[in-house]
């Protein structure tokens, strides 16, 4: 029996120039790098310009993974992109990349599922390509989310950063066995009655304004470690593969406690755990394309390997994805 399946084809990330450290940060804020460093994991983030926007930071790791890839916007027929923090209300941030790629075919269009977001645009971009719809995807996680926060509110703002990352998906014939290359399965989770937890203030709807992101830091961080884990048992559970199979963990990258709290609970070798956190901070949707992109061009993760990716974000929102690279 032949299947397709969705092979990442290529990848690439952006980081803006700017890099502030939490030494920068503690003379505008009351904080200290040893309780950033102790409590997160994190030692620097990197913010956008004045100017720069979303789609500026997307752009750059959109073409970054067509170069990667060795293919155009020829070779593409949808652009999906998570996103928290669009350029505008709408359009949809996507459309802006299509239209700066030189793209004028196809579809492109914004889904939002805040730091889940890349997961979910992949299994989006994944169910384009495996029903025929899609000839080839860019999936692009891009954010600026420092222009979500409230620099006032230390609980919060020392820990996220700017950034993106993305991947090209193509459609590869295979016989059906887990040993193809692509994406195996994946699995997507929300659940509203935990909005509270982790949300933004405002809205063009409720207030008419952006808002500020507001967070219970302990009860997001007590969720997100059991919540990561059930969906990574999903994902075993649904292939038969077990956790001693996993060649590399690619986990959102919200702060190195969670990741080794996760790891701890699923009984994953830290060395097996792609943490990248310590230099850009949580960078919401585009936090696992970062670190897919880091643990690529340094080579640890290989053709034949198989790499499992999770995100937890806002909403609440969970998702897990298993590739076969
Ligand atoms: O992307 C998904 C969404 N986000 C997450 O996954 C984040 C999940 N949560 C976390 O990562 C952690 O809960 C935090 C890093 C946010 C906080 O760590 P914590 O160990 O849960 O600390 P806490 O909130 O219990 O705060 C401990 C203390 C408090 O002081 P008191 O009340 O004990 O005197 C805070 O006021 O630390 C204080 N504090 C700070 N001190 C210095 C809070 N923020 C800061 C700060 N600098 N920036």
């Amino acid at each position: 029996m032949t299947c397709i399946r969705s092979v990442v084809a290529g990848c690439g990330s952006y980081l803006p120039e700017r890099v502030v450290t939490n030494a920068d940060l503690a003379k505008f804020v009351d904080t200290t790098d040893e309780w950033i460093v102790s409590r997160s994991g994190i030692h620097q983030r990197h913010l956008a310009a004045e100017g720069e926007l979303t789609s500026d930071l997307g752009l750059a790791a959109a073409q970054a993974a067509l170069d990667n890839a060795g293919l155009t916007v020829d070779d593409i027929d949808l652009i999906v992109m998570a996103t928290t923090t669009p350029d505008d209300t709408f359009p949809a941030t996507a459309t802006k990349i299509q239209m700066k790629l030189g793209m004028h075919h196809g579809a492109a269009f914004d889904i939002q599922a805040v730091c889940s977001g890349f997961v979910y645009a992949m299994s989006v971009a994944d169910n384009f390509i495996k029903t025929g719809q899609s000839k080839g995807a860019l999936v692009i996680g891009a954010e600026t989310f420092s222009r979500l926060l409230d620099w006032e509110d230390r609980t919060t703002c020392v820990l996220f950063g700017d950034g993106a990352g993305a991947v090209v998906l193509k459609p590869e014939e295979g016989t059906g066995e887990l040993s193809d290359r692509g994406m195996l399965t994946a699995h997507l989770h929300s659940d509203g009655r935990y909005r509270d937890k982790l949300y933004v203030d405002g809205g063009p709807s409720s207030t008419q304004t952006v808002g500020h992101v507001r967070m219970i830091g302990k009860d997001v961080f007590r969720h997100a470690v059991v919540n990561i884990a059930d969906v990574i048992t999903e994902a075993l559970d649904a292939t038969g593969y077990t956790i001693d199979d996993i060649d590399w963990f690619v986990p959102h990258q919200a702060n190195r406690r969670i990741l080794e709290g996760t790891a701890k609970r699923i009984g994953l070798p830290l060395e097996k755990v792609v943490m990248t956190v310590g230099q850009h901070g949580n960078t919401s949707a585009a936090s696992v394309p970062l670190a897919l992109d880091t643990a690529l061009k340094d080579g640890r993760i290989k053709s034949g390997d198989l790499v499992l990716l999770e995100a937890m974000g806002g909403g609440f929102t969970w998702a897990s994805a298993l590739l076969r690279w």
